[in-house]
């Protein structure tokens, strides 16, 4: 992956402050590809891998896979991908995630984009978000929400420091908060 030359936008924020569905805005209006950590561990599940199990018992707990796994499927997801400009979502969640993939992938993001997102309106989103994952039920959403202050957070604030977050007000209609979005991409360009 170091002979790659790629463009990389992290794309944080705390569980249903609407990561993805924001993601696939991006890539209609800005020609990325999105590549969500979530998805990519649940399609791993679902291959029926050997780290299958350990991943469906890690999400269903709300915890944060180990980097080797995770990296390992992001780098896969890169090189198999034509194109140059990656959206990665919901990656780094942790320092562990963001030390190893800079050291592994030799990737710094372009920016970080940041949803900020009260947690009463995250939890609404994700109760009602209704795709049937398992980690979208109160016991598991409040478990979530522990790692997202305790171990996410400080990744954005490892961001911020360097100059590189752009924070977007989350809990508006889906087209306010893409404006704002649009504005962060825009501004990146010139
Ligand atoms: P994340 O990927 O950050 O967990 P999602 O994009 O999956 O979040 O959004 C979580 C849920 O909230 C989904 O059901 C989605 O349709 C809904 N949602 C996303 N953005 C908004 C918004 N701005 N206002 C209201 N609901 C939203
Ligand atoms: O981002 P998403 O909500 O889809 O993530 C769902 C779950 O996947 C997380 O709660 C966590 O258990 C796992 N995950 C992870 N490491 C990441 C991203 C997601 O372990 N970098
Ligand atoms: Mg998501």
């Amino acid at each position: 992956l170091k002979n790659k030359k790629v463009t990389v936008v992290f794309v944080l924020g705390g569980p249903g402050s609407g990561k993805g569905t924001q993601c696939a805005n991006i890539v209609k209006n800005f020609g990325f590809t999105h590549l969500s950590a979530g998805d990519l561990l649940r399609a791993e599940i679902k291959s029926g891998s050997e780290n299958g199990t350990m991943i469906q018992n890690m999400i269903k707990e709300g915890k944060i896979v180990p980097s080797e796994v995770t990296i390992k499927l992001l780098q896969r997801a890169i090189l198999e991908n034509g194109n140059d400009k990656f959206l990665i979502d919901g990656f780094p969640r942790n320092e562990e995630n963001r030390a190893a993939f800079e050291s592994v992938t030799g990737i710094e993001p372009e920016f970080v984009l940041f949803f900020d997102c009260p947690e009463e309106e995250m939890e609404r989103r994700l109760l009602g978000r209704n795709e049937g994952r398992e980690d979208d039920n109160i016991e598991t959403i409040r478990k979530r929400f522990k790692v997202y202050m305790e171990s996410s957070l400080p990744v954005i604030d490892y961001y911020n420091a360097k100059g590189k977050v752009r924070k977007i007000s989350a809990a508006r209609p889906v087209e306010e908060v893409f404006e704002a979005v649009k504005a962060a991409f825009t501004s990146l360009v010139d």
